[in-house]
């Protein structure tokens, strides 16, 4: 391995932690398992609600799902970002070059904007759209929109992390 580069990123890197990252066999792979299951929870989480947010499964009221899930998604984020933050740290000059982590950084925050603007748009006037007599009909188009987003956003997400390891 050559040695840390300098400046914050080499400091990153050059941690006590950025090393053990690197030098501790058992170490990076473990952690790259915990992102893993971070992912598989929220993706299995969210996909319930993006679909139900398409159309499909009707009879379940969306905020009868999203209070069901939300929560779930919420505490997939307390395992992805701290193994996320770790194996960043191993290679942080080489990850914050890379044009796919940046990428993945921003389908992030383009995720969470999409999240934000549904709740504070869309979701407030779900007692009228996701009432018993409105849930025959499809939901709004700006709540299928939020859900079809979501979906192709994090599907890339994934993508992208996955392209770390080739890039
Ligand atoms: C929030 C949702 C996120 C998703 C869905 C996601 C997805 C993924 C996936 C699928 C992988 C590939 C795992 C593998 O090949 O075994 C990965 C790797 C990685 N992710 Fe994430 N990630 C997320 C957030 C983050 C965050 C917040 C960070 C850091 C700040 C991060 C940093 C990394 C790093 C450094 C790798 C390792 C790449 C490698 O060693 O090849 N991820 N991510």
């Amino acid at each position: 391995m050559s040695p840390a580069p300098g400046g914050a990123l080499g400091a990153l890197e050059g941690s006590s932690l950025g090393q053990a990252m690197r030098q501790w066999l058992w170490l990076y792979p473990s952690v790259e398992v915990v992102h893993l299951v971070g992912i598989a929870l929220l993706f299995g989480s969210i996909v319930v609600l993006d679909l139900r947010l398409l159309g499909l499964s009707r009879h379940i009221p969306v905020r009868v799902l999203a209070r069901h899930v939300l929560p779930w998604t919420a505490a997939s984020f307390l395992l992805i970002i701290p193994s996320g933050l770790l194996m960043f740290l191993a290679h942080a000059s080489e990850f914050a070059e890379s044009e796919v982590f940046i990428l993945k950084m921003l389908l992030i925050m383009g995720a969470g904007l999409n999240a934000a603007l549904f709740h504070s748009i869309t979701f407030r006037t779900a007692d009228v759209w996701d009432s018993e007599a409105m849930r025959r009909l499809p939901p709004p188009p700006s709540a299928r929109l939020a859900g079809a987003l979501s979906l192709l956003i994090w599907i890339s997400v994934i993508a992208c992390g996955r392209l770390l390891a080739y890039t």
